[in-house]
């Protein structure tokens, strides 16, 4: 039930019980234990009240309970003191039931939350266990693959943190881009490590890697949307990618990102089989992918932010060499 059903429940209750409690008769002796329990169902609306809302919830149900069957006493049963005695006992029972059963509630709400609190911490302390195990092994295995990796990382968050997405999100992208390449463990050195351009056999092995990093992290519990990105990091927006040739918002948002990421980075790096290029030339191969490979968006974003990052570098060097030349002049 949604909070405003919630909301909406404890009105119609309060308002059934009270148009029921005070239309049934008081002086009937027959009737009268009928009316008798009209006046203890205020309690249901109390205890659902402090169920859902808490301490808050159970008060303000039992108020609102004490100020409609208030009038009842004074209208009712006027100057029978024994009776008005009574009823004022079973208000007070209406306000020790909210407080009391309120209590419970919001104690319990707590401790459940602290629970799910620790759950979390301990599967994130799980979740960094096995990851750190799988970037040592990568680090063995490859070392510029473990370099690329981290680089391709720290684009990735940056990226998702301009374009304003959740800390989640940006965290799940960011393990996503440390991992994206963790299925290289499973490709034979020989192929992997080779200088020279690949042939077809051997670059249907590489293609491989995300399919293999796949079944690397899925056992990881709690990573879905990370296992989700790295499996189609290969995907290409027009759908000529790989493992499974998804397009444009079929591929996962995080695996969008981390292309972007990944194409400048491996652009970028030296690496042993292809030589670096500078950024503005990076750039300018992307552009050529912006639509085809690439979410066009999401590099032009990207464009914007590597563009930002190197005039602020530029102007910090040309500033630091001025500062320099004044001190030797
Ligand atoms: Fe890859
Ligand atoms: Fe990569």
């Amino acid at each position: 039930m949604k909070g405003a059903s919630k909301t909406l429940f404890l009105a119609l209750s309060l308002t059934l019980i009270t148009v029921v409690h005070y239309t049934t008769r008081t002086d009937d002796p027959h009737i009268y234990f009928v009316h008798v329990i009209f006046a203890n169902l205020y309690l249901v609306p109390i205890v659902f009240s402090a169920y859902w809302f808490g301490l808050l919830g159970g008060l303000l149900v039992a108020a609102a309970s004490v100020i409609l069957y208030a009038p009842h006493v004074i209208l009712q049963w006027p100057g029978s003191a024994m009776d008005r005695a009574s009823q004022a006992g079973t208000m007070a029972l209406f306000l020790l039931v909210g407080l009391a059963a309120g209590h419970l509630s919001s104690m319990e709400k707590r401790e459940r939350l602290r629970a799910e609190r620790a759950e979390a911490r301990s599967q994130r302390r799980a979740i960094a266990t096995a990851i750190t195990t799988l970037e040592q092994a990568l680090k063995v295995r490859d070392s510029y693959t473990r370099k690329h990796s981290e680089r391709t990382a720290t684009l990735s968050m940056a990226l998702a943190k301009r374009l304003g997405l959740h800390e989640a999100e940006c965290e799940a992208i960011w393990l996503a881009a440390l991992m994206h390449d963790v299925g290289k463990i499973g490709v034979r050195d020989d192929i992997l490590l080779k200088p020279e351009q690949l042939t077809d056999k051997e670059m249907e092995m590489v293609r491989k890697h995300p399919v293999i990093a796949e079944q690397i992290l899925k056992p990881i519990k709690g990573i879905e949307p990370v296992v989700a990105a790295v499996r189609a990091h290969h995907e290409n927006y027009d759908g000529t990618g790989y493992p499974l040739g998804l397009k444009g918002e079929q591929i996962p948002f995080g695996a969008q990102v981390l292309a972007v990421a990944d194409t400048f980075s491996a652009l970028t790096d030296d690496r042993i089989y292809h030589r670096h290029e500078e950024v503005g030339e990076a750039l300018r191969t992307m552009e050529t992918m912006a639509g085809n490979k690439l979410n066009p968006r999401l590099f032009d974003e990207f464009k914007e932010m590597i563009t930002e990052t190197v005039s602020e570098v530029d102007s910090q060097q040309s500033y630091e060499s001025g500062t320099h030349e004044n001190r030797n002049g």
